[in-house]
């Protein structure tokens, strides 16, 4: 387990690096959507044939509001609003359709959200359907949802699947009865139970359950027990979160409960190293940062062939350079370009209904992004990275061999002036050790009100 000394020296505020730049070190006056939309085509000619292209589709609407969620959602019980938002969805894709060269390849789709299984299972389909009926499917297509354990039915698992999903996420977070009042989201273990036989009866290979640690009220001995109820049920992944505080976002509801009732950043990690250390016993890998999954999965595969890859969406194993962000608030990345859609979700309809691509704001990476880029995704992917020294300026690179020195005497890496690997002891620490890459930090006062702790 790590000293304390460690985890106060290193739980600091920091990006999950899902990108890079991270989207507070966007230069959105540098941007605008006719240069997104050319060095996306650029990138699609030259990919869609291989690796063809990701598709994330954000389903922003929850019935419920979930006092620790730091998703884009918007909470309603009005079921009137699911048909004009999925028809303004394959509308936004209806343009993009029309600036592609040829037919897509769709190598995955991700419903994400909010909460995907608001919708009606016959709703998906008329979404689902309205996807493919222009585009190609890759015969190594990956399909997946979120799907709520309270409001996911078997027509919901059943319709999906017959569109080719085959992978499944629940919502899990915490079963103590004490944190699922605080979080506002009561949740019984038998509900979950239910989803997750019927989602293996029906056939889907991949089930995933999210729990989350550092939440209000948790301790050792609760933490214990959700995962060994979640043991149970032999989920083939599951995704482990740090709970990210982050109470300034507007309208997450987050002030549900009082600070105070929150774990400390040590009492955090100790809830971290338990639950890894039982998911270890029980036969599940870590995979990166985040996840364990059981040996048969496909990500603990990609992580053994070092193909594993980081997004928008998280661990994947798909290799798309192109991944196509669809829905309000959604991200885009073209590899060498990020956009992301107007939040608010009439504005968002309203630009999609006027025909205009619905993006608030974007990136074009420069050289040195790209650089860096990989340089963090090698990292946080196969704890492994090297570099040329003329990649850096020489300022950098004296900035970058200072800091990994410090990470080097922790015991976290062992590194030369060309390159480092991670240590297990570093693998806790992993976004602290993608920081010393990430030049814009250097550049910004203070990452406080930007990103969550790292621990
Ligand atoms: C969009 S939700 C999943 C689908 C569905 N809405 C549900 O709640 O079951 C995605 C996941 O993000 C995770 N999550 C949300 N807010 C979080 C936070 N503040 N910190 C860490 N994880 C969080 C939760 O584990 C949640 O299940
Ligand atoms: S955790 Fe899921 S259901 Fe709860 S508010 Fe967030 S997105 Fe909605």
């Amino acid at each position: 387990m790590a000293d304390s000394s460690l985890i106060k020296k290193y739980d600091v505020a920091g990006p999950r690096y899902t990108s890079y730049p991270t989207v507070p070190h966007w230069q959105t006056d540098t941007f605008d959507a006719q240069q997104w939309q050319s060095r996306l085509v650029e990138t699609f000619s030259a990919t869609n044939n291989d690796s063809g292209i990701s598709l994330y589709i954000h389903l922003p609407y929850c019935e419920s509001l979930c006092t620790f969620c730091a998703c884009h959602k918007r909470i309603t019980k009005n079921h009137a609003v699911e048909e004009p938002y999925i028809q303004a969805v394959l509308k936004e894709w209806a343009l993009y359709l029309a600036i592609f060269p040829e037919k897509p390849q769709i190598t995955e789709i991700h419903l994400g959200g909010g909460t995907p299984s608001f919708f009606a299972p016959e709703t998906l389909r008329t979404l689902i359907e309205g996807i493919l009926k222009d585009a190609k499917v890759s015969p190594e297509h990956e399909f997946s949802f979120e799907g709520h354990p309270n409001n996911t039915s078997a027509e919901h698992l059943q319709t999906l699947y017959d569109l080719g999903f085959r992978r499944v996420s629940f919502g899990v977070q915490d079963y103590d009865p004490k944190v699922q009042l605080a979080i506002h989201r009561i949740q019984p273990f038998e509900n979950v139970k239910k989803v997750t036989e019927l989602a293996r009866a029906i056939g889907y290979t991949s089930i995933s359950h999210d729990l989350v640690f550092g939440l209000p009220f948790q301790q050792l001995s609760s933490i214990e027990d959700t995962i060994q109820k979640t043991l149970t049920l032999k989920p083939d992944r599951i995704a482990f979160y740090s709970y990210a505080h982050v109470p300034w976002i507007k309208g997450n509801g987050q002030r549900g409960f009082d600070e105070s009732n929150l774990p400390s950043g040590e009492e955090k990690r100790a809830l971290y190293e338990r639950g890894r250390a039982i998911f270890e016993a029980n036969n599940y890998a870590e995979i990166g940062m985040d996840h364990f999954s059981l040996p048969h999965d496909s990500l603990y595969k990609a992580q053994e062939n070092g193909t594993l890859h980081r997004n928008f969406m998280g661990y994947t194993t798909t290799q798309s350079k192109v991944l196509l962000g669809l829905g309000a608030s959604s991200i885009s990345d073209s590899w060498t370009a990020f956009a992301q859609n107007i939040k608010d979700v009439e504005s968002y309809i309203e630009k999609v209904n006027n025909s205009q691509l619905p993006i608030l704001k974007g990136h074009l990476l420069n050289k040195k992004d790209l650089f860096i880029r990989k340089q963090i995704l090698d990292i946080i992917c196969n704890l492994v990275t090297s570099w040329k020294i003329s990649d850096w300026t020489a300022e950098e690179h004296e900035m970058l061999l200072e800091k990994l020195e410090d990470f080097a005497e922790d015991e976290f890496i062992i590194f030369n002036e060309f390159g480092l690997k991670v240590l297990p002891a570093g693998k806790a620490f992993i976004r602290n050790i993608c920081m010393a890459f990430d030049i814009h930090l250097d550049q910004t006062n203070s990452t406080q009100k930007l990103f969550s702790k790292t621990i």
